[in-house]
């Protein structure tokens, strides 16, 4: 697997009062959740553990009207997306919606057969060639092995998904071996797991810099999974515009830019680029959302990380559920 490393980074190289003031940029992506509901119950499903419910899910012309909203603002990009979106009676006219707002329209569905993307685990991990023999006999051009990432339901469920250290090296040689096998038939994308890596993801592309997320029942948020981190306060879209969620709201501006940092990415160099990882990922493993994503090598909770890789338990899977029908937000088993 290619690991997707960037370049080594310089700790200490960075004057510690550079901090500027965050800059306002335009979003390009939407994620726009349609609904928690899906037909699957994967154990690692990345939404929250707490399901919206059908009756609190936006109608179809709050969604374009958010899509109008979202076009104004600059983004380019939106994902359809979920639990599974088909499970809206309205899929065809929100479809309809984001295209003709002009957004280059994208819908993530749980269906087979209709996407190369393969989640990998420590249960089918060693099953990636037989993988991209299944994505080059769907006439793919493309197939994304992504590895599972420990948020939601596969937070929960990390024990028995976690690869072991020689899992991970396998694969990382099978997909060396796949790429110059299938050469000019397919492009084979695949990432180290977050937790074998030595430096973080710069997820979302920077917390309220690149992308927001909209929930099946309005919340604007920075990436899927914040309301995990305590005491943001998160708007919604049937409050306010998304150009004013975007610019004012307290959870967009949180951890925008760099001088919420702290040591050491307050004075790394890197701390543009990765932006100091995943602020979830960091609050799940350290209760500090401030902190350095302690998947970083250069953290110093980074032996948590390697600890928690290191440790496999086949215990059964929690299956994720579906939201309940009623409004009282509680996922049902
Ligand atoms: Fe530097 Fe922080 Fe990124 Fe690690 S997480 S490379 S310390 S900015
Ligand atoms: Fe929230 Fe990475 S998932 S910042």
């Amino acid at each position: 697997m290619a690991t997707g490393e960037p370049d080594q980074p310089v700790a200490g190289s960075h004057p510690t009062n550079g901090a500027a003031e965050p800059v306002l940029t335009r979003p390009i992506g939407l994620l726009a959740e349609l609904t928690h509901r899906c037909p699957l119950g994967c154990p690692y499903c990345s939404n929250p553990l707490a399901l919206d419910p059908r009756d609190r899910e936006l109608d179809s012309q709050t969604w374009a009207r958010v899509f109008g909203e979202a076009v104004a603002l600059g983004v380019l990009q939106v994902h359809l997306s979920g639990g599974e979106p088909g499970a809206r009676r309205d899929l065809v006219e929100i479809t309809a919606a984001a295209h003709s707002s002009g957004l280059y329209t994208n819908l993530i569905t749980s269906a087979v057969g209709i996407t190369a993307s393969t989640l990998v685990h420590r249960a089918n991990i060693d099953r990636v060639a037989a993988m991209v023999e299944l994505a080059i006999g769907l006439d793919a051009s493309r197939v994304e092995i992504a590895h599972v990432q420990y948020y939601g339901w596969a937070l929960l469920n990390r024990d028995a998904l976690m690869p072991n250290a020689e899992q991970v090296a396998r694969a990382v040689r099978a997909v060396e071996e796949l790429r110059r096998l299938h050469h000019g038939k397919i492009v084979i994308d695949a990432v180290l797991p977050d937790y074998y890596a030595r430096f973080p993801k710069p997820c979302v592309g920077g917390w309220g810099r690149r992308s927001l997320n909209v929930t099946p029942s309005g919340k604007v948020l920075p990436c899927h999974a914040a309301e995990i981190i305590p005491d943001l306060e998160f708007w919604r879209v049937q409050d306010h515009s998304l150009a004013e969620i975007w610019a004012n709201s307290p959870a967009f501006q949180a951890f925008r830019g760099t001088a919420w940092m702290q040591e050491p990415c307050r004075s790394c160099a890197r701390r543009e680029i990765d932006h100091g990882g995943c602020r979830c990922q960091a609050f799940m493993l350290t209760g500090n959302a401030a902190a350095a994503d302690p998947v970083c090598h250069l953290s110093p909770r980074h032996a948590d990380v390697v600890a928690l890789a290191a440790r496999q338990h086949d215990v059964p899977y929690s299956f994720r559920t579906n939201p309940r029908k009623s409004d009282s937000g509680a996922a049902v088993r």
